[in-house]
């Protein structure tokens, strides 16, 4: 068996989550900002009870090796988190970033040009109640890879171990985009019009919105070599909104939060893309421009 030692940059929701999960398997470490509270424990809130896991907790400005990150955070924040504990990772240490959206794993790999940097996306989920606190809000799969690695690495059999289920994926980018694709569908829109995803199905003017979303997002994913997505996104984002209806988006929970959105890795590097191909996505632009708008009104200083 490959040993491991995982630590977790970001523990919030996710990296909880998949703190739990890896615990079992392999050694696991959770990495939060310097002087936060920590007992070396997340608290998981089941259907009747809350479980009490022992996961040791470091901070991210000690000095002991890391060998194996998952980085957690949202996607803004990767790149300050990553700095913050930069000065432990050796010469081939492993990456994996398991952040909505695309962009980042290119920047992070030009910046740290000694590392493996791997991209995973999931689509199990859960809320974070508190500091170190959360429920799991469903089981989904989990897909890991690096493009074009066609063998998984050697620390991936204590990932298919703990999480249920958990691929590999030689084409993480197709993965990736196609995830991509549904969100710039449903979360902005969501947020805009402050609904749940399944209002999307049953007002006939956001019923109209999402398929000339989806028209525009098909245009864009067939210049840049992502066929599948081209062919299917308005019956998959249908079919997400149809599995999806009662919950309300990410994006859609930070703009209420008044936090930020996540919509420059989202949107934004659809819009990018288009760019590349000289493709004009009118309604992803306008949805773009405002959610910006909404989130300087909230995000004031
Ligand atoms: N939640 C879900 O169900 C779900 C499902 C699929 C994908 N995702 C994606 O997973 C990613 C994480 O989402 P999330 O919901 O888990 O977010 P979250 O609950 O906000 O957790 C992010 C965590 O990162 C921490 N963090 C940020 N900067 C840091 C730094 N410099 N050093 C140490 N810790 C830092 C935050 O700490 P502070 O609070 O101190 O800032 C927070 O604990 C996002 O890209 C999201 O889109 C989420």
């Amino acid at each position: 068996m490959h040993h491991s030692h995982w630590h977790i940059l970001g523990a919030g929701a996710i990296g909880c989550l998949f703190a739990q999960a890896l615990q079992a398997h392999t050694r696991t470490t959770l990495v939060l900002r310097p002087g936060a509270t920590h007992d070396d424990c997340i608290t998981v809130r089941g259907e009747s009870a809350e479980t009490v896991i022992p996961i040791p907790c470091s901070y991210s400005s000690e000095r002991t090796e890391i060998n194996q990150l998952l980085v957690t955070t949202k996607a803004y924040d990767v790149e300050d988190a990553l700095h913050s504990v930069a000065h432990r990772l050796r010469a081939g240490s492993t990456i994996v970033l398991m952040v909505n959206g695309m962009g980042l794993a290119e920047r992070v790999r030009a910046r740290y040009a000694q590392h493996t940097v791997f991209s995973a996306t999931t689509t199990a989920g859960a809320h974070r109640l508190g500091h170190l606190h959360i429920r799991p809000a469903g089981r989904g799969e989990t897909r890991v890879g690096r493009q074009h690695q066609l063998q998984p690495a050697p620390w991936f059999e204590a990932w298919r171990e703990a999480l249920d289920p958990c691929v590999w994926d030689d084409d993480i980018d197709s993965a990736l985009w196609h995830k991509l694709a549904v969100n710039t569908v449903i979360n902005p829109v969501t947020a805009l019009y402050r609904c749940n995803n399944g209002q999307l199905a049953e007002q006939p003017a956001l019923q109209a919105l999402v398929a000339s979303l989806c028209r525009e997002a098909s245009q864009i994913s067939c210049a840049a070599g992502y066929t599948r997505t081209a062919q299917t996104l308005l019956s998959q984002a249908q079919a997400v909104i149809r599995a999806t209806a009662s919950n309300r988006s990410s994006m859609l929970q930070d703009i209420e939060a008044g936090r930020p959105t996540e919509i420059d890795y989202i949107t934004g590097y659809l819009l990018k893309t288009a760019d590349r191909f000289g493709i004009v996505a009118p309604q992803h632009r306008a949805l773009f421009n405002a959610i910006k708008k909404s989130e300087e009104r909230h995000i004031a200083p």
